[in-house]
């Protein structure tokens, strides 16, 4: 189901709170999430540019002037020309149809020089935050001066708001501290699926590795009617339940906790589903072997590297009852095409389905856009860790900071 971001609210005050005046012919420092995937300096998906954009178009129609800043990589701490945004900033310039002024540097004299000689609705890109070392240390310094260039201060980097750098958290404390609108949709689709879902409400949660989701899955037991746990990561479960897995992925050290978490799981009011078929592989290659078996006869040289159909068939049914879904990891090696099945089907289900369908950024974001259903999907996130630390009931450090909304008087 397709709905508008208006229908569902969010507590930080956003750059529509700012008045009119205080935006216009005034510098506004933009925190964005640039880190886009590049090859050979060529860009490979503009996802991220193209999601900053109803901001920054937001800031030129209320005649501000707009300093963008962002990270690209982890050149960690030093000038590398690989690393430097450039091309963002070309790609950027075609999107917006104007001019984008890249500049040397993210601080000192020049960059002070050319945001102060900026006219209202320009827009200027700073160099790297990364190139300092400063800015992942969140030096105080640092974000002092990041926030002398600017009257406001707006954080869009939803992607980067897991993060207590500089740009993100630190700079927030010396400037009028507002939220992007790409910020604002994401804590509005991603919060109300959390905390007032309209139910039933699914939870699909895949991907290889269950140590980098274990708080995920037990922050959603309870919230969530069905919790439907696939990919790599159902394995350590079965390994937990003494099934034999064969060679299938398993982090042994995450078998107590795995134990533990299907304990709680027996107590708690949501229904939890793990796969009940597999394709199984004698190798992890797109040639090898392949056969289909229930999930108590994997073979012990085999490894699971997709779901079954019955699998499948299952997650459909829950999808098809749900009001709203909400998926995060694939189901399976879903980079090789033979085992790409289980996560293709859930992707379809998703976009036919009439429930409110909301996709976690990283690799489940990545088949939606290779699907081409982004446009079926109600939202899909541009953060992966932080969409992750977001279901984690965590505080996001970048968003923290931000002015509260101010509550409405009763
Ligand atoms: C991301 O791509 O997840 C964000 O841009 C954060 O990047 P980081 O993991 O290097 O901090």
């Amino acid at each position: 189901m397709v709905i508008s971001e208006k229908t569902v609210a969010m507590g930080k005050q956003s750059v529509k709170d700012i008045a009119a005046t205080d935006l216009n012919a005034k510098r506004v420092l933009v925190r964005v999430d640039f880190n886009v995937p590049m090859e050979a300096g060529v860009i490979t998906d503009d996802v991220r540019i193209r999601a900053a954009l109803p901001t920054i178009r937001y800031l030129i129609e209320k005649n501000s002037i707009v300093i963008l800043c962002s990270h690209f990589g982890r050149p960690k701490g030093q000038v590398k020309d690989e690393f430097r945004l450039q091309p963002i900033a070309k790609r950027l310039q075609e999107l917006l149809g104007q001019p984008v002024s890249m500049l040397e540097d993210c601080i000192g004299q020049d960059v002070e020089t050319a945001v102060h000689a900026a006219k209202p609705k320009s827009v200027l890109l700073l160099e790297n935050l990364r190139f300092y070392k400063e800015e992942e240390d969140n030096n105080e310094v640092f974000a002092r001066k990041l926030a002398a260039l600017a009257d406001v201060y707006v954080n869009d980097a939803f992607g980067t708001a897991h993060r207590a750098h500089a740009s993100t958290e630190g700079v927030a404390h010396f400037l009028p501290a507002y939220a992007g609108l790409l910020i604002e949709k994401e804590l509005a689709f991603l919060g109300q699926a959390i905390h007032q879902p309209q139910r039933p409400f699914v939870c699909i949660i895949g991907g290889a590795k269950v140590s980098t989701k274990m708080s995920v899955l037990k922050n959603l037991l309870g919230k969530v009617d069905t919790l439907i746990i696939g990919g790599g990561m159902a394995y350590t479960f079965f390994k937990a339940q003494g099934l034999q897995i064969g060679k299938s992925l398993c982090e042994d050290n995450f078998i107590e906790a795995a134990n533990l978490f299907l304990n709680l799981a027996k107590s708690s009011k949501t229904k939890v589903m793990f796969p009940v078929d597999c394709v199984v592989a004698d190798a992890f290659d797109q040639d090898a072997h392949t056969r289909l078996v229930t999930i108590d006869q994997i073979p012990s040289d085999w490894q699971a590297l997709d779901c079954g159909p019955e699998t499948i068939a299952l997650i459909k049914a829950e999808i098809a009852g749900a009001r709203t879904v909400l998926w995060n990891g694939p189901l399976g090696v879903f980079e090789m095409d033979r085992f790409a099945t289980g996560t293709n089907e859930v992707a379809k289900a998703l976009a036919h389905s009439q429930a409110v369908t909301i996709v976690g950024g990283g690799d489940s974001a990545a088949a939606i856009e290779k699907a081409g259903l982004v446009d079926k999907i109600t939202h899909v996130s541009t953060g992966g860790g932080a969409s992750l630390e977001f279901l984690e009931g965590q505080e996001l450090p970048g968003i923290a900071v931000l002015k509260d909304k101010t509550p409405t008087p009763v």
